[in-house]
């Protein structure tokens, strides 16, 4: 996607440890804008798929599922990574380990969202080492729902989350796909 790719370029930090920041647009403060062109990318991308729910994690993958379930027409879910005071009733529940922090959340929703009719589309703001996208469809595969496939805006292409993706069977559309971060610079994958 162009306008991501040219965003990043101009604003956009690469910070040590292979780290791009995009907290000033993505991450933490949010352009409406251009996060609805991100919706819509998605949902074009998957319209032949008749997604009925858009799944993502706190925090930063709540703006993109729900532009695309807006886009969609259908309701975005995201995964709790600490329990909520109000989720009283049954939940399903996965671990995710992450590399980077190297800390392993118990990631949870409650079962009432997703039933075994649901086709879902995953969406999230990075791909690292994947282990949130694994950890999300596994809470989905409890609940009996189908993945139909997995969204991303910046997918580090550098790291290993997008083949354990595919090796895994899932259909992974990636914005932006970086293919190094070193120096300082940003290069995106030739496509
Ligand atoms: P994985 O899910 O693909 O295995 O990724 P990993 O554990 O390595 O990443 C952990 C967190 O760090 C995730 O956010 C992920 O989105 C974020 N992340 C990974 N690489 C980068 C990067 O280069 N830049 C930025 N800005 N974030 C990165 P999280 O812990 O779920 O945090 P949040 O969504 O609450 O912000």
């Amino acid at each position: 996607m162009q306008i991501l790719r040219d965003r990043i370029m101009k604003d956009g930090t690469v910070i040590g440890d292979g780290v791009l920041k995009v907290d000033n647009f993505l991450t933490h403060q949010v352009d409406p804008v251009l996060m609805q062109q991100i919706g819509d990318h998605f949902a074009e991308i998957f319209k032949d798929e008749k997604i009925t729910k858009v799944v993502t994690i706190e925090a930063s993958g709540i703006a993109p599922a729900v532009f695309t379930g807006l886009s969609m027409g259908v309701p975005a879910i995201f995964a709790r990574k600490s329990k909520s005071l109000t989720m009283n009733e049954e939940l399903l529940t996965a671990e995710v380990y992450s590399f980077t922090k190297q800390v392993t959340s118990h990631i949870s929703i409650s079962q009432k969202f997703l039933s075994k009719d649901d086709r879902v589309l995953i969406i999230d703001d990075f791909l690292a080492n994947g282990q949130a996208a694994l950890g999300l469809s596994e809470l989905c595969h409890q609940a009996g729902a189908t993945v139909v496939g997995i969204g991303i805006m910046i997918e580090k292409s550098f790291q290993d989350g997008r083949q354990l993706l595919i090796d895994e069977g899932y259909r992974v559309e990636s914005l932006a796909r970086v293919a190094s971060l070193e120096n300082n610079e940003v290069k995106f994958v030739e496509e």
